[in-house]
């Protein structure tokens, strides 16, 4: 038997809710369970054995024992992952939080987070023979697609809400060749007609975050904290949620470790904090109700941090869980709080992060002022705060409040420059 069918037999594609099986390499002849039309997810049955030789593979996939991709010659990669988590004692002492990290996800080839999932999911397209990939995108996903397709030769479509992303995402799509076409509608919409296409056309594979195979890329980021934290848990993690992939990601992540790892196992798992926009925040509304079986979907979702302004979250259900389970929280933070965080973090700590990314700081800069029950939980505990994107990517939020043209002009003289500065 091939190692590659070998560790075809390590995974197993199935219901999220009803636990029907699928085979795993027919993902993309459909996208939901047919008997009772939840998500679907990856199951790692075995622990494969740990090679040496993996370190030498490029990005997150040093992890390919667990990343259920079958053969190396299929890996389509940019040297996605490894980035920094940069311990914050300046915010940190600020906020009055004893311990307090964070990763910095901006730092991979396309500037977020979606290039961990991004890898594999091209990867696997590849691998599955698909020659044309979709999307629907708040600007991050759009981008990365757009990045992997166009190094595995694929043909790239994607599907951006009209006058609601970013600017630099969209640049990002523009050069690195995409077909783009702007919906007249807000991102549910938007996922809506990519969904209807791709489940119609066998031919083209849906790379949102409902397919598993992404979330499979984005659970590294886990590890990796694990790693960067010299092989202990953090007590929190705290990140932003849109569609609910990457918390779901990062709970997978988690509970991988705490499975096979036997220093891991038995230990407290992180509480993971899901943070949402509060014009875009059902799950943290469902949550704060008490619910967990249901969300309402917010119809017209509005938040300046674009890249979660989601009303009907794909992945809610499975957000839940990573939340309930993790014993964790949701919560929303306003727009106003989004961009004092922003600031407060790039002026501090010299991190300069996309407004969605800086949700998580947002919530830890409200719990402080409210000296909520959850800052006295979380004020002398390990916190991971998950900074999704970089602030590069969209200038002209941060730009809004401070005109560059309003920054004082100077004659070109050094003394007089030097009075003003006396
Ligand atoms: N942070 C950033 C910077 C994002 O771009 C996104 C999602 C999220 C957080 C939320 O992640 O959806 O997995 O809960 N962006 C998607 C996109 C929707 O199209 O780029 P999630």
């Amino acid at each position: 038997m091939s190692s590659a069918s070998e560790k075809s037999k390590l995974f197993e594609l199935r219901c999220f809710a009803c636990k029907t099986q699928y085979p795993i390499d027919d993902y993309g002849k459909f996208y939901r369970c047919s008997n009772c039309g939840n998500l679907l997810e990856i199951v790692r049955l075995g622990v494969p054995e740990r090679k040496d030789e993996l370190a030498n593979l490029p990005g997150i996939w040093r992890y390919f024992d667990r990343i259920p991709l079958w053969r190396r010659e299929n890996i389509v990669s940019l040297s996605e992952g490894g980035t920094a988590l940069v311990e914050c004692r300046n915010l940190g002492r600020e906020l009055g939080f004893k311990s307090l990290f964070v990763k910095f996800e901006g730092l991979n080839p396309t500037g977020s987070f979606k290039d961990r999932g991004m890898t594999v999911g091209i990867s696997k397209a590849k691998e599955l023979g698909y020659k044309i990939a979709m999307c629907a995108s708040t600007g991050n996903t759009s981008a990365s697609l757009a990045a992997y397709a166009a190094r595995a030769g694929i043909r790239c479509i994607v599907l951006v809400p009209k006058g609601k992303i970013a600017m630099g995402k969209m640049a990002q799509a523009i050069a690195y060749g995409a077909e783009i076409y702007q919906v007249d509608g807000n991102f549910d919409d938007s996922l809506r007609v990519a969904s209807e296409i791709c489940e119609r056309n066998n031919s083209t594979l849906l790379l949102n975050s409902l397919n598993p195979f992404r979330i499979e890329g984005q659970k590294t980021v886990t590890f990796e904290i694990v790693e960067q934290l010299g092989g202990t848990l953090p007590d929190a993690i705290i990140l932003p949620v849109g569609n609910g992939g990457n918390i779901t990601a990062v709970w997978k992540g988690v509970s991988e470790l705490t499975e096979t790892r036997n220093d891991l196992s038995g230990k407290i798992p992180p509480r993971l904090i899901g943070v949402q926009a509060e014009g875009a925040a059902p799950i943290a509304r469902a949550f704060k109700s008490g619910r967990r079986d249901r969300i309402q979907p917010v119809l017209e979702p509005y938040t300046e941090a674009s890249a979660i302004n989601i009303g009907s979250p794909v992945s809610w259900m499975k957000a839940f869980s990573a939340i309930y389970d993790s014993k964790g929280a949701a919560d929303y933070v306003s727009d106003q709080e989004i961009f004092e965080a922003q600031r407060r973090l790039a002026s501090t700590e010299g991190l300069f992060v996309e407004p969605a990314s800086a949700t998580s700081i947002a919530f830890l800069m409200k719990c402080k002022a409210n000296r909520s029950e959850e800052y006295e939980r979380l004020k002398d505990k390990k916190i991971v705060c998950i900074c999704t994107g970089n602030g590069l990517k969209d200038p002209n939020a941060l730009l809004k409040s401070v005109q560059p043209e309003q920054i004082q002009t100077v004659s070109a003289d050094a003394t007089s420059l030097e009075k003003i500065l006396a």
